[in-house]
């Protein structure tokens, strides 16, 4: 196959791309096309490696309102409901609904999906849907499954046993949820006690840390000097770290020098976390979202996740990572012309280091051929005017696409 007149990686430079077995074959500008390959004309628009959803719960998607809805509309309330919602689950439930949202997140144009799945259950039926779904798409959506703890390690019941549990089974990354703990010291156990399971069934790491509008709340801190005395660094993430938004300026600047040393990843959900933080705050309320300028601007690695589709924490979203994207952007106010045009870095290289996909995530010969096809010459305009992902293709094989439409004015 022969995918013909795309701009490359949102520079100027045009290329054709030549796919054979799986691969990129060729990529260069103006490729003869070899006798019997199928040529797709892209007529000048984009192409970028697979958008990545680094941070979503597969298990929990697609249940808003069911049983009821999350009227606070706080991360406590959510855990309340999904705690209700739960004792419905059955393995067909979740591998349906999770399967759904694999759909819609492969028409928004993502290849891989960083989920995480609620262990805090003694059947671990979640897991096990999770597990199946995870070969069963594994042509089409590479699948991270997290082995995350909702309700706490220390403070449930049998907590320690459920996560090596599931570490057995299979999972590719460890979870916690420190500040979720019922006590600071529990948190600090919790974090030490999955980085000792991580280094001894090699696995990655991606904690909930500190997602509250607590400023005391600084378990970012001991992660990142776990990540940074264990040598795990670059395996490991913090996912949320919202305190830090409500953290003193001094103790944030003394915090980075520690994360630059530990190497440590963090993802924010600008979506989820706008809404669901400053709920017990009057006015002015917090706007919920960690430092990502200033953490990008010290040279540390931030990616971008949805969080939640449609469920106990989030009632609306349908997969697209650019609704994160075109949020956050907003709320960390990053609007200048190169960090729009740049932002897709967000949810493609950034995520991708994030979750450890190493050199076979770049477009370039011999690699895998998983890529999209943006209708669009650059990811600003891309962005600004909601441009299609014409084509997604894992490994050669087209898993989806979309046909687009005309805006047109009538006068
Ligand atoms: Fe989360």
């Amino acid at each position: 196959m022969l995918i013909k007149d795309v701009f490359f990686e949102n520079t100027n430079e045009k290329v054709d791309i030549l796919i054979k077995d799986g691969k990129f074959e060729k990529i260069g500008p103006n490729l003869s096309i070899p006798e019997g390959v199928e040529v797709i004309n892209c007529d000048g628009a984009m192409v970028l490696p697979q958008f990545i959803e680094s941070h979503v719960h597969l298990d929990s998607a697609l249940t808003a309102g069911d049983p009821r809805w999350n009227l606070s509309g706080t991360l406590f309330e959510g855990i309340a409901v999904w705690a209700e919602r739960k004792e419905k689950l059955t393995k067909k439930d979740v591998m349906d609904r999770a399967r759904n949202a694999i759909r819609k997140q492969a028409a928004n144009g993502i290849g891989h999906v960083r989920t995480h799945v609620d262990v805090t259950d003694p059947t671990l039926i979640g897991l096990e849907g999770l597990l199946e779904l995870k070969d069963e798409l594994k042509d089409e959506v590479n699948v991270q499954i997290v082995a995350f703890p909702q309700e706490g390690i220390m403070s449930y019941p049998n907590g320690r046993q459920l996560m090596e549990n599931a570490v057995k089974m299979g999972v590719d990354v460890i979870g916690a949820i420190p500040h979720f703990e019922f006590t600071r010291e529990y948190g600090v156990e919790s974090i030490n006690y999955i980085m000792e399971l991580a280094e001894k069934y090699e696995k990655l790491v991606d904690v909930h840390c500190d997602e509250i509008d607590d400023e005391q709340s600084r378990f970012v801190e001991v992660l990142a000097a776990r990540a940074y005395e264990s040598g795990l660094g670059s395996r490991v993430t913090a996912s949320h770290t919202t305190a830090m938004h409500s953290y003193n300026n001094a103790y944030a600047y003394k915090l980075f020098r520690l994360f630059r040393m530990s190497k440590m990843n963090f993802i924010a959900n600008p979506l989820v976390n706008t809404h669901l933080q400053g709920r017990f705050d009057t006015y002015p309320k917090r706007r919920g979202v960690t430092r990502v300028k200033e953490l990008l601007a010290d040279g540390i690695n931030v990616s971008f996740g949805h969080d939640d589709i449609s469920d106990p924490w989030y009632p609306l979203g349908d997969g697209n990572m650019r609704d994160v994207v075109h949020l956050g952007l907003h709320v960390c106010q990053m609007m200048g012309y190169e960090e729009i045009l740049e932002s897709h870095k967000l949810i493609t290289h950034n995520a991708a280091k994030t979750l450890n996909l190493g050199d076979t995530y770049a477009i370039k010969e011999g690699n895998a051929a998983s890529f999209i096809v943006l209708n669009s010459d650059n990811f600003y305009n891309a962005l600004n005017e909601k441009k299609e992902v014409l084509y997604n293709f894992t490994k050669g094989k087209l898993i989806a696409k979309t046909d687009p439409g005309k805006k047109i004015a009538l006068f």
